[in-house]
């Protein structure tokens, strides 16, 4: 197994796929690599490309704010990272290809950190990490078992800045999250 410093200098290089030859910065990841839970989005947007840093924006504030109410702190008790390290261009989807060319690096992030849950940030990431063809509207708040880490989903920030509708469902979600790091995380509280 990678390294974090061999693992993060390989993802700084890449030239897998076409997003780096647009990209400012790889966004590598952020937060702590011991962590017991790990946040995971889609793919970095121009805050994030410009600043080398996941989910810096204004949903990456929403993101934190929200957080800190159940305890959770990048610099404390968490580790964040993205489907794909790049920015795709106008913040599209990236393509099953960029992703499948990127997902490499996720994997090895998560072996190295070794997470006891996954939280997926919107459908991208649940699609990629939990199952194909997920359905965030029903599947949310869900919890799967694999391979010995939980994972689950909540809305995108950015579909939380959108639809703001949908806020109470991720307090929900949220607080079962609490739930289950009392229960599976002893370091993380
Ligand atoms: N959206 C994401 O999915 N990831 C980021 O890092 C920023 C915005």
């Amino acid at each position: 197994m990678a390294n974090w410093e061999e693992l993060e200098r390989r993802c700084l290089a890449c030239q897998r796929c076409a997003l780096a030859d647009s990209r400012t910065h790889v966004v590598f990841g952020a937060g702590q690599k011991d962590a017991e839970v790990m946040f995971v989005g889609e793919g970095p947007g121009e805050n994030e490309d410009l600043q080398g840093e996941p989910f810096v924006g204004r949903g990456g504030q929403l993101l934190d704010d929200m957080l800190s109410l159940i305890g959770l702190y990048r610099d404390k008790n968490f580790y964040i990272a993205n489907i794909v390290k790049c920015r795709p261009p106008r913040n599209r989807d990236p393509l099953n290809t960029e992703q499948d060319a990127c997902i490499g690096y996720l994997r090895e992030q998560i072996a190295l950190v070794g997470p006891k849950i996954i939280v997926c940030l919107g459908r991208i990431a649940a699609n990629r990490l939990i199952h194909d063809d997920y359905k965030i509207t029903k599947e949310h708040g869900q919890w799967v078992e694999k391979d010995g880490i939980w994972y689950t989903s909540i809305y995108h920030p950015a579909a939380l800045l959108r639809d703001p509708g949908k806020k109470p469902d991720t307090f929900v979600d949220l607080r079962a999250i609490r739930e289950k790091i009392r229960q599976v995380c002893p370091r993380t509280y």
